[in-house]
C-alpha cells in the first residue's frame, strides 16, 4: 500500500500542473513563512534558488522537518528552489 502511494506521488509529481511542493508548502509551512513574517517564502525562495539540498540539510537539523517524509521535504526543497 505505502509503495502504491509513493508510486503515485511521483508520478503526479511528475505529471501534474500543481506542484506537490507547493501544496506541501502551504500546509505545512505558511503558517509561519507568509508575506509578512520575518522569513516569508518570497524570502526563502530568493535565498535558496537552485539550491534544494540547502533545504534539506535544514529539514533535517529543524524542528519544521520533522513528521514530514524524506520524500515531502524533497517535493518542498525542489519546489522553493525551482524559483518559480
Ligand atoms: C512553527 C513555525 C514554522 C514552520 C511550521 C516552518 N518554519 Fe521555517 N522557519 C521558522 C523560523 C522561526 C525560522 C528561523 C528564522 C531565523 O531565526 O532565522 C525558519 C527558518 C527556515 C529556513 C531558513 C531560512 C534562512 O534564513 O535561511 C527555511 C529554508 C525554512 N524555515 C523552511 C521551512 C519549510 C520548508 C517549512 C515547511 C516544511 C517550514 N520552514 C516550516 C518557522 C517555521
Amino acid at each position: 500500500m505505502g509503495r502504491v502511494l509513493l508510486a503515485l506521488m511521483a508520478f503526479s509529481y511528475i505529471s501534474s500542473a500543481t506542484p506537490e511542493g507547493k501544496l506541501l508548502f502551504e500546509n505545512h509551512c505558511l503558517r509561519c513563512h507568509a508575506q509578512g513574517s520575518k522569513k516569508p517564502l518570497s524570502y526563502l525562495k530568493s535565498k535558496y534558488r537552485n539550491n534544494a539540498e540547502g533545504v534539506l540539510q535544514l529539514a533535517k537539523r529543524c524542528p519544521w522537518g520533522r513528521g514530514l517524509s524524506e520524500m515531502e521535504i524533497r517535493l518542498i526543497a525542489e519546489w522553493l528552489s525551482e524559483g518559480k
